[in-house]
């Protein structure tokens, strides 16, 4: 058996596939998560995939007394992939101090919690959202940090600096960043998936909502920006593809493999897709239609981003391989799953 690893936000969308994947490898899981914004059951359908029932808590970060005690409960956690966090660009606009609390304040309990249960490993869940509109296309990870365009962009860059600062204050802890593009699909079981609660504000959940006639037509924010045809372009990344790089950024700090204490890895594909693009090629691998008009602008969208995986190719050996037509046809397939356990 190898080590524990400590996932919060383990019942959510990227938390999830990352629980099946850490067992796959042979990670002992346990996972935490206040329920907010996904449901317990999503245990049943990680154990369905890996045979393994992962250990949950229903816990809060912000509970610091809670997560302190679970730490005592199980004892030799080596690693934390810290998922749990508030992530509705525009509820962010709406309710700031929600999501300083919640993702500000999570971030420090675990950081002041880590050295006292000699917990040295830990992988931060960021966001290309950090680079704001980059100069330069494909965007390395070199590339500035811009101003925040929402609260949410703000809790990710502040958090990534709370980790830097920790880490290089002299703790034993050690990081790596990893800064997701636009993560997609499901697992190809179909035994677990993105749950929205509500009306989606991501894409390809309306976009299969809409197909399923759950929604009357998608509304595409925008054809006028300067891209070939006017409509935004975003680095889809399968979401099974993006939780094994977790496991690789897990192994790489257990092993001692790491170059610097605090690592920074963009998870992308290298292609971006518009999202007219995106309705088209859903519509051809799934055969469905999915009815669609063009609005104005949302606020906030960038215009178009993709990512320069090359670093994170070369130094995790990691590659993003499944290609869009697949993802997309596994988004559609848990679609169904969805509507047909109503
Ligand atoms: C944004 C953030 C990302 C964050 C995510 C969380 C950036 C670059 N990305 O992703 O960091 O984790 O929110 O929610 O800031 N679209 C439509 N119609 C819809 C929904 C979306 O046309 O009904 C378009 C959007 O305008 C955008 C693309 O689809 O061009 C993708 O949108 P979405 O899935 O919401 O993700 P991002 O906004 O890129």
């Amino acid at each position: 058996m190898k080590h524990k690893i400590l996932v919060t936000g383990g019942t959510g969308y990227i938390g999830s596939h990352t629980a099946v994947e850490l067992q796959n490898a042979g990670y002992e899981v346990i996972i935490i998560d206040n329920l907010s914004n996904s449901n317990e059951s999503v245990i049943n359908g990680i154990e369905k995939i890996t045979g393994i029932r992962p250990i949950f808590e229903k816990l809060d970060c912000n509970d610091k007394d809670g997560v302190e005690k679970l730490f005592s409960e199980h004892p030799g956690i080596k690693g934390i992939i810290h998922f749990a966090a508030s992530k509705a660009v525009g509820e962010s606009v709406q309710k700031p101090l929600l999501y300083y609390r919640n993702n500000l304040l999570s971030l420090i309990n675990l950081l002041e919690l880590m050295p006292r249960f000699n917990v040295e490993a830990f992988v931060f869940s960021s966001s290309c959202t950090v680079y704001g509109q980059p100069d330069v296309l494909p965007v390395t990870e070199n590339a500035p940090v811009k101003p925040a365009l929402s609260p949410y962009g703000n809790t990710k860059q502040i958090c990534e600096e709370i980790i830097r600062d920790t880490v290089y204050s002299g703790t034993p802890i050690k990081s790596i960043l990893l800064r997701y593009f636009n993560p997609i699909g499901a697992h190809p079981s179909a035994e677990i998936g993105e749950l929205p609660l509500g009306v989606p504000q991501n894409l390809i959940p309306f976009v299969t909502q809409t197909a399923a006639g759950i929604r009357k037509e998608l509304s595409v924010f925008g054809n006028d920006y300067n891209t070939p045809d006017g409509s935004c372009i975003r680095d889809y990344i399968n979401v099974v593809d993006l939780a094994k790089a977790h496991v690789i950024a897990v192994s790489r700090m257990l092993d001692e493999k790491m170059k610097n204490p605090v690592e920074i890895f963009n998870l992308g594909t290298g292609r971006g897709l518009s999202v007219l693009e995106i309705i088209r090629t859903f519509q051809e691998v799934t055969g469905m239609k999915v009815p669609y008009k063009i609005v104005g602008r949302r606020e906030g969208d960038i215009e178009k981003v993709w990512a320069d995986p090359e670093f994170a190719n070369k130094e995790l050996g990691w590659t993003a391989e499944e290609s869009v037509a697949d993802t997309l046809l596994s988004a559609w397939k848990w679609q169904q799953r969805i509507v047909s356990q109503g």
